[in-house]
């Protein structure tokens, strides 16, 4: 099989051919949707939400984020796998980005590393490239600054912030970055930064213009059924199918329906 690398990427979005993304944090999950196709699995900080169930992504840690990257690279034989450096791993200087950024290379065997913020992180994200270690940015709605943003609702309204926004997508592609996400702002905002960045852009609730899209593993699959924004679309009802399994199974061995002679030794 022939390897999703950061060039296949810009090729993609040369081509004009979209770039599918989703999320996974462990090896059975990431083997299902790495035989399926997909381009680019991230292993996201998320993690902290679907699998330990925080409120946010900022209590997830190094050694955590590294534990579900090894998990996710051994299954995974074609995608680009991109790790998330967590809340508190890189913006304290460009040192510590480097550091946090190597160990998950090292230890993961990962292809690629995701920071949140433009402008504010601009050292951390050069020092990390320079390195060379792919780096994937992120903008508009970042989760890791959910208490300064103080909600979820929609990113860079307003001229201020869009312009920045701007500012920060032709800054990631200046200083190296081979793609980056938009997250959660207008669709029409989205089109105009695609257009005029010569990187990828890989949406998530930012509209159909994007060069690819990405989302959440567990929210697209409908195992987490609390979340539902507009910009999620449900492929599967997994939650559901889960449930009725295991009732019917707590069934058949109350019943001792389970096992029968067939399956006894
Ligand atoms: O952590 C994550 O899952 C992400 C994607 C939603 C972009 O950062
Ligand atoms: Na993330």
């Amino acid at each position: 099989i022939k390897r999703v690398t950061t060039h296949t990427l810009q090729e993609l979005k040369s081509k004009k051919e979209k770039i599918s993304c989703l999320t996974a944090y462990d090896y059975s999950m990431a083997k299902l949707i790495d035989a399926a196709g997909i381009e680019v699995i991230l292993v996201g900080d998320s993690a902290s939400n679907v699998m330990a169930g925080h409120e946010t992504t900022l209590p997830i840690t190094l050694d955590q984020m590294i534990y579900h990257a090894q998990s996710v690279v051994r299954a995974v034989k074609r995608a680009l796998v991109v790790v998330d450096l967590p809340f508190g791993s890189y913006q304290g200087s460009s040192e510590e980005a480097l550091r946090s950024a190597v160990r998950i290379m090292k230890e993961s065997g990962a292809h690629a590393v995701k920071m949140e913020g433009g402008e504010e992180i601009r050292k951390s994200i050069s020092r990390v490239l320079s390195a060379g270690i792919p780096v994937m940015g992120h903008l508009g709605l970042t989760p890791q600054s959910i208490y300064k943003f103080g909600t979820y609702a929609v990113r860079a309204k307003e001229e201020a912030e869009a312009q920045k926004l701007k500012d920060d997508a032709s800054l990631l592609d200046e200083l190296g970055c081979f793609a980056y996400v938009l997250e959660k702002i207008p669709s029409t905002l989205a089109k105009e930064v695609t257009e005029s960045v010569n990187i990828p852009s890989i949406g998530i609730g930012a509209g159909p213009h994007c060069d690819g899209q990405i989302l959440v593993m567990h929210d697209m699959l409908g195992i987490n059924k609390e979340f539902k924004p507009r910009f999620l679309r449900r492929y599967a009802d997994i939650g559901d199918v889960i449930l009725g399994a295991v009732s019917k199974y707590v069934d058949d061995v109350k019943t001792s329906d389970f096992p029968s002679e067939n399956e006894a030794y």
